[in-house]
């Protein structure tokens, strides 16, 4: 399971391991990953938790961002919360006895964001917290819940948005634990969006540019009770005969569906399914729709930077600054919100997108500068 590079061994200098485990987290992995290659006092290990696993989800990401091969791959698969965070803390735990590292960086807001911010403070190995700080209030999120934890352990905080410096002041956290580096995710974005827009996605679906609505969702609040995802799918294709809808389905939300027994078939060939695509795909399809509907808070902040109308499927949001300065409206799985936002967008009366601080593409050099002058 663990792969130690030799030259680190005899030189006796114990890396930084960057955690991540699922696809949100593989976007802000790849910039700091970037950031810290040609830092040579500050060697840096790759860890995989495996709690995304399939090509959609995992493997695709770290291709279309270049990121390295895992050193280390937890393998820990799906489960219920308790038993993935369960299998991450027992597998890192191990690997953080086995081979020191000298702080852990995790980044965003899953359950191996919340499990390895664990098994090291209790090793009293540091740990830094990358997107510190976000904060629905809306505890029947498991992502809340891994934010305040991880928060709380967490030894230097790395904030994304301004509402992040507000919410760790009110808790109380120290502020010299706390900087604000901006968000790391438009680093990825502003690097890799000349080469998504190659793709031309949306021609590949045969649909015109502007000329489509793009969807995902996948929140147990959208997806789990059957009567709100069945009325959900209705809304959609009714509103994919004003404008054509290309669905990308997760793997929860198919499988929902499937227990419904509603098939692709199903839906009318304005709606389409298709498989969860790769980060390039992701930006090509945003860039060139004319709306966005989501659940996704990463998928709220590109379209923010890429001035293209969010109707955010949820009832708050952890990033407010893309509602207050961004393109993203809360509509909630309300009917007629959602129609009554979607009415403004197609008339063109839509809110545009300000600038937003340090969401600039330097986030990870301003990251990989406080790491290098803490630790190494
Ligand atoms: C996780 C994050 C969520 C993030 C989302 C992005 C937590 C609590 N949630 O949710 O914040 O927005 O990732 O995708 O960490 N599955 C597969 N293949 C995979 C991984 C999962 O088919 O590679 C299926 C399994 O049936 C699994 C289900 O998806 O049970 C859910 O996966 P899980 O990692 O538990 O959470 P996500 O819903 O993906």
């Amino acid at each position: 399971m663990v792969i130690m590079d030799s030259i680190l061994h005899t030189r006796r200098i114990s890396p930084i391991y960057l955690v991540a485990g699922a696809r949100p987290n593989f976007v802000k992995l790849a910039p700091l990953v970037d950031a810290l290659r040609p830092v040579e006092c500050l060697p840096f290990r790759i860890i995989h938790t495996g709690q995304h696993y399939d090509e959609a989800l995992s493997g695709g990401f770290f291709q279309a961002l270049g990121i390295p091969e895992p050193d280390v791959d937890l393998e820990v698969g799906s489960g219920t919360h308790g038993v993935q965070t369960a299998r991450i803390l027992e597998r890192f735990e191990r690997l953080l006895l086995e081979s020191p590292p000298r702080a852990v960086v995790v980044f965003g807001d899953v359950n191996s964001t919340l499990a390895c911010a664990v098994a090291a403070s209790k090793l009293q190995v540091p740990v830094v917290h990358v997107e510190a700080g976000l904060r629905s209030f809306d505890r029947s999120m498991p992502e809340e819940i891994n934010r305040i934890v991880t928060d709380v352990l967490s030894d230097l905080l790395l904030v994304s948005e301004p509402s992040g410096l507000v919410n760790l002041e009110n808790e109380g956290i120290s502020p010299e634990k706390v900087r604000f580096t901006g968000n790391i995710m438009i680093d990825s974005l502003e690097r890799m969006l000349p080469r998504a827009l190659e793709r031309r996605t949306p021609e590949r679906f045969g649909l015109p540019a502007g000329g489509y609505a793009y969807l995902t969702m996948h929140r147990p609040s959208n997806v789990d009770q059957p009567e709100v995802l069945e009325r959900l799918l209705r809304l959609f294709a009714e509103i994919s005969w004003e404008l054509p809808l290309l669905f990308a389905v997760h793997p929860r939300t198919r499988s929902r569906m499937e227990a419904l027994g509603i098939l692709p078939d199903d839906l009318p060939a304005t709606f389409r399914m298709i498989e969860p695509v790769d980060y390039l795909d992701s930006l090509c399809l945003q860039k060139n729709a004319r709306l966005v509907f989501t659940d996704s808070g990463g998928i709220q902040e590109e379209t923010t930077y890429l001035d293209i109308p969010c109707l955010t499927l949820r009832e708050n949001t952890e990033r407010p600054v893309t509602v207050e300065r961004g393109t993203s409206t809360l509509v909630g799985n309300n009917s007629e919100r959602i129609q009554s936002a979607l009415e403004t967008v197609m008339l063109g009366d839509y809110k545009h997108a300000s600038l937003i601080p340090m969401w600039d593409g330097h986030a990870a050099t301003r990251i990989a500068e406080i790491l290098t002058s803490t630790f190494s």
